[in-house]
């Protein structure tokens, strides 16, 4: 008996839950020296303020230049001026690791006939790109992204479009993310969900919560009974 049951697809965030956002950084370790740690947080936390503001504003600008934006931004704020690294650390973006479990966890999810799929605010030709580094492409049913509505998570026209494409109501999606407002928009939104808390970090102070909080997505195929 599955501790989740009923579902029909499993619906994967991508950055932080499937591939390392950190991984950029850390392989330019000897290009960014004491700065490594706070650039990547300073990175990431901009990259999606950027998507939020964006968002609230109307102005939406695909996900590449939002990132480029955010790295922009962490350059000016610790005083580094480097077209180079900048190149670097893009390209690496566009190739960044999968956490370790991810490639045996959706083979147990594939081998248990559970449909699989990534709903990210990359875009198309970032997250293939990621896809195929990670060699997981095989495992995965379909690959969403925001481009196709033109506004980032958390709207729920996002979520909605899992529900369209992969032809299943909400409440049949077990959702996926390690980032916690993403998990409990997905909640809000009517999706089963499951945070992969790799962080340790706080539960949000918000309108839902996600069914069950694990630290990384090995534990999510046992939850589905696979
Ligand atoms: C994504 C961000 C939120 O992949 O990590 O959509």
């Amino acid at each position: 008996m599955a501790d989740i049951d009923g579902i029909k697809a499993c619906v994967f965030d991508a950055y932080g839950t499937l591939f390392d956002f950190n991984a950029a950084a850390a392989h330019c370790r000897d290009d960014l020296g004491e700065h490594v740690d706070r650039l990547s947080q300073i990175w990431r936390t901009k990259q999606l303020q950027y998507t939020w503001l964006r968002s609230l504003m109307g102005d939406y600008v695909n996900f590449w230049q939002v990132t480029g934006d955010g790295l922009d931004y962490a350059f000016a704020e610790l005083g580094l001026d480097d077209p180079g690294l900048r190149a670097k650390l893009m390209q690496l973006y566009m190739n960044l690791d999968a956490y370790p479990e991810v490639k045996p966890m959706l083979e147990r999810l594939k081998a248990g006939g559970m449909k699989t799929a990534i709903l990210s605010n990359g875009t198309p030709e970032m997250l293939d790109s990621a896809v195929a580094n990670a060699g997981i492409g095989d495992l995965l049913d379909d690959i969403l992204s925001v481009e196709d509505v033109g506004i980032y998570k958390p709207h729920p026209s996002v979520y909605q479009l899992a529900v369209d494409r992969l032809d299943v109501k909400p409440k049949e999606v077990c959702f996926q993310s390690s980032n916690s407002w993403d998990a409990v928009a997905a909640a809000f939104f009517g999706f089963r969900v499951v945070w992969i808390n790799r962080f340790g970090q706080a539960r949000e102070v918000l309108s839902a919560q996600p069914d069950r909080e694990v630290r990384t997505l090995a534990d999510l195929p046992p939850l589905l009974g696979l």
